[in-house]
Formats: structure tokens, sequence, C-alpha cells
């Protein structure tokens, strides 16, 4: 019985130490000391031994239990630790690494100048009217006075859908649709998308203009210079120069283009402005009476004035831009800038 117990020790602590993985010992502790392990086994064999023989061969089989059960439980916690090791190693997390900045957009200049000018014309009393980017020919043109002949509907301008319909080329037509939808009084402004034929350093196929009309018992050219001062210092600055300059527009009369002393040079003169010190902005004009007899106002009852502006220009000048192309491109590095 002794040899047994000698035997059982050391192959049992051959087994504790070989064992991979903590399942493996559980199982070595169950078949070794479970209740009907092999231990235990040897344990009910005592009873068939002399009773000299007993306490001593009991001893020993306390001492193997003893050893065995602190074997097991060594290479347990061995176990334990390399597993918790190992997690700790594959889990690991380096706290010193910088964190990862979340990309945050910016508004497109377009958008940024937009918000600006309708800002300044809300300051003003003017409230923001939409029109469709496909627009019928009698919006764009035949109310706007453009006789069938004008060279402003030709195919090199003017993008044409199908039949009567037509990309708009300017926000013109915006006006018409107001003055059919309400009675004078009306101020609005209507921000939008243009097209035309036309593409280089300063002109762009897909363009966005701002119209503004203002219309009232007794407005005059007077109104809208000043309106289009206080604009242009607004946005340009307080001591920005303006000047008007006879121009024609079928649907204005009389009509003018705004210019503003050049933003690079002051009006000394410099490339951007071409020598002259001033850079065009905007055209405007005193709404053409032939508009009003379209939307059935009463051009001896009212009066009112319409302007113009190209969004792109004014971003270029505002933001010291030098070609247009560069707005839609979109390219991260320039569109961050702003
Ligand atoms: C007009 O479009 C008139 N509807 C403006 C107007 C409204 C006059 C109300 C009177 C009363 P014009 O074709 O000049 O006018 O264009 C106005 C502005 O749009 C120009 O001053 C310019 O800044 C801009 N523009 C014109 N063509 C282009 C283009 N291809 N790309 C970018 N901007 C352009
Ligand atoms: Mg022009």
């Amino acid at each position: 019985m002794r040899e047994q117990l000698e035997q059982l020790k050391n192959d049992a602590l051959v087994a504790i130490s070989s064992a991979v993985g903590e399942e493996q010992l559980q199982g070595i502790r169950v078949r070794l000391l479970g209740r009907k392990g092999e231990l235990t086994a040897l344990m009910k064999g005592l009873g068939s031994l002399s009773p000299e023989e007993r306490p001593s061969v009991g001893q020993l089989v306390n001492t193997v239990r003893d050893e065995l059960e602190s074997g097991l439980e060594a290479a347990l916690t061995a176990e334990r630790e390399r597993v918790k090791n190992e997690r700790l190693q594959s889990e690991r997390i380096d706290v010193t690494l910088p964190g990862r900045k979340s990309q945050v957009g910016t508004k497109h200049p377009i958008t940024l100048i937009v918000e600006e000018v309708c800002e300044i014309f809300a300051g003003l009393g003017f409230s923001v009217a939409e029109g469709p980017e496909i627009e019928h020919d009698w919006y764009n043109f035949e109310a706007l006075n453009f006789p069938p002949e004008h060279p402003a509907r030709d195919m090199q301008d003017t993008f044409f859908v199908e039949n009567d319909l037509l990309l708009r080329t300017h926000t013109s037509p915006v006006q018409i649709r107001t003055m059919l939808k309400q009675k004078p009084p009306v101020r609005i402004i209507a921000p939008g998308t243009v097209y035309r034929c036309d593409s280089d350093a300063t002109h762009s196929p897909m363009f966005h203009q701002i119209e503004g009309l203002m219309v009232d018992k007794g407005i005059t050219f007077g109104d809208l210079k000043g309106i289009l001062t206080i604009f242009t210092n607004q946005l340009f600055g307080q001591k920005t120069g303006v000047r008007l300059r006879p121009s024609f527009f079928p649907f204005t009369e009389p009509s003018a283009e705004v210019d503003i002393a050049c933003v690079i040079c002051g009006g000394k003169g410099c490339r951007v402005c071409k020598n002259s010190g001033w850079l065009e902005i905007l055209g405007a004009g005193m709404v053409d009476p032939e508009v009003y007899r379209h939307v059935n106002y009463d051009a001896e009852d009212i009066s009112g004035f319409a302007f113009g502006m190209g969004i792109e220009r004014i971003a270029m000048l505002k933001y010291g831009i030098n070609d247009m192309r560069l707005l839609f491109e979109n390219d991260v590095r320039f569109l961050r800038q702003f």
C-alpha cells in the first residue's frame, strides 16, 4: 500500500506539471481526490490493514493528499496568473498615445457670403425668397422684358432643358414670381444658383447670385444708392467707396452697375482692378414699367428698385481668391481656410 501511494503521488505530480490549462488541472483533481478518485479509493482500503499498520499508513495518505492538494493549488495559481498576463498583454492600451482628433467641417466660402449678405439685408427689413433652378422662358426672359431676339437668349449663354424650359441664367425670375404672389410693398432678397454657358478664371458655368427687390410707393434711385451703400460698407468695411455707373438691363430703367473701391489696392490701381481702382460687384436699377405690366402692378402708383450680385465675385474680393475655379474644386486644403 505504501508503494501504491508512492507510485500514485509520483504519477500525479508528473501529470500536474505537464497539464495544460485550468480544465486539465481540475480534471486531475477530480481523478485523484474526487469522491470516486484514486486516492479516495486507497483511503477506503485503510480498513483492511492491520491495526498496527493503520496509523502510519493513514498518516502517509494524509501527507500525500496534502502534497497533491498544494501541488494542484500552486499549478492552478500559476495557470491563472499566466492567463491573466496573456490577457493584459493582448488588451494593453497605451494611455500615453496622443488622441485622434475628429475632423470638423467648415462652411463653404459661398455659403458664408450668402449667409452674411442675407443677414445684412435682414437687418434692413428684407425677407428671403426662392425660386426654381429649372425655369420657364417666360419668367427668365419674357416677363423681364427681354425681346425675343435678345442675345442673352442665345444658345451660347443659356442652357436649354426642353422647349420652353431652361436653367435660369440669373435670379431675376424670382422678382417676377414674388410680385405675382404678393402686392406691394415688397422687400425681398433671393439667393440662388444660376447657370450660363461660360467658363474661365472669372466665369463659371454654375454660379450664385443674390437678387434684391424693393417696391413701394415713392421709392427712388436715392433709396437704391442708400441701401447699396449701407450694404457694401457692412460687407467690405466702413470706408469702402461706392460708385454707380450707367448701364443697361432690359428689366430696369435707368440701370447701373455698382463698383466698390478695389479692396486689394484701396483705389490706387493694381492688377486685380486692372488699374482702374474700382471693382464691379453688381447690376441694379429702377424696375422697368414694362415688368410691372407683366405682374399686374400699377406703374403709376408704385416704384421700386432691383439689384443682382455675383456671389463668387464677392467671395473672391472679400477673401482675396484669384481664381473662381478654386471655389468649385473642393480641395479641403483650400476650404479649411474659411
Ligand atoms: C444679371 O444677371 C442681372 N440679372 C443683374 C440685375 C438684377 C440687374 C436686378 C438689375 C436688376 P449680369 O449678367 O451682369 O446681370 O450678372 C450679375 C453678376 O453676376 C455679375 O456682376 C457677376 O458678378 C456675376 N456673373 C455673371 N456671369 C458670371 C459667371 N459666368 N460666373 C460667375 N459670376 C458671374
Ligand atoms: Mg455685368
